[in-house]
């Protein structure tokens, strides 16, 4: 056991890598500017009115526009969109619009892009963004939804993909 003494955020990092969590695509657009951040930092809120949050990091500059925009889509990945996922990570080294010539994306009701084959996609307004030291908690009402049928879902564990 390591009290509040003695863990640092390396500690709580390595905790934390044993957390398996869903990999998932949040973009959204102001004027004719796109950003996408891969982000396994997302949950369910409410289904009524359907609430779901993200959390993403304020440090960030590039960050801002989710801050700004009013509006995100939060798109949950598939087996299948592993270079998806890096490139949308900054892993790869890709310029933006070479992030988003790794999928197909359409629009629902906000605007916000829409991975075509996400698993299920939600578009969102934001009702609420919530300072958490590093992070902002951005919390968006889903306005439209669409999904596939069931497929092989895209997890991250122990510092790497796994499927399921
Ligand atoms: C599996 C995985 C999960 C991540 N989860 C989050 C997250 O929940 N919130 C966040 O702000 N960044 C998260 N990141 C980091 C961002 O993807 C990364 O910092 C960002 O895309 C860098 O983009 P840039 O190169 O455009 O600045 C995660 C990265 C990976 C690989």
């Amino acid at each position: 056991m390591l009290d509040k003494q003695r863990m640092d955020p390396a500690h709580y990092r390595e905790a934390m890598s044993r957390y398996a969590g869903h990999v998932q695509l949040v973009t959204t657009v102001l004027g004719n500017e796109r950003r996408g951040v891969t982000i396994t930092a997302a949950c369910s809120v409410s289904d009524d009115p359907a609430t779901i949050l993200i959390c993403l990091n304020n440090s960030n500059a590039r960050n801002a526009i989710f801050f700004n925009s009013g509006i995100f889509a939060l798109n949950a990945l598939g087996a299948h969109h592993q270079a998806l996922a890096d490139a949308f990570s900054g892993k790869t080294n890709l310029t933006n619009e070479e992030r988003f010539a790794t999928g197909t994306f359409d629009t629902l009701v906000t605007g916000a892009p829409v991975l075509t084959d996400a698993l299920a996609a939600f578009d969102c307004r934001v009702t609420e963004i919530k300072r958490a030291s590093t992070h902002n908690i951005i919390f968006g009402e889903v306005v439209a939804v669409h999904f596939s049928e069931t497929k092989q879902a895209l997890l991250y564990m122990n510092r790497d993909y796994h499927t399921l």
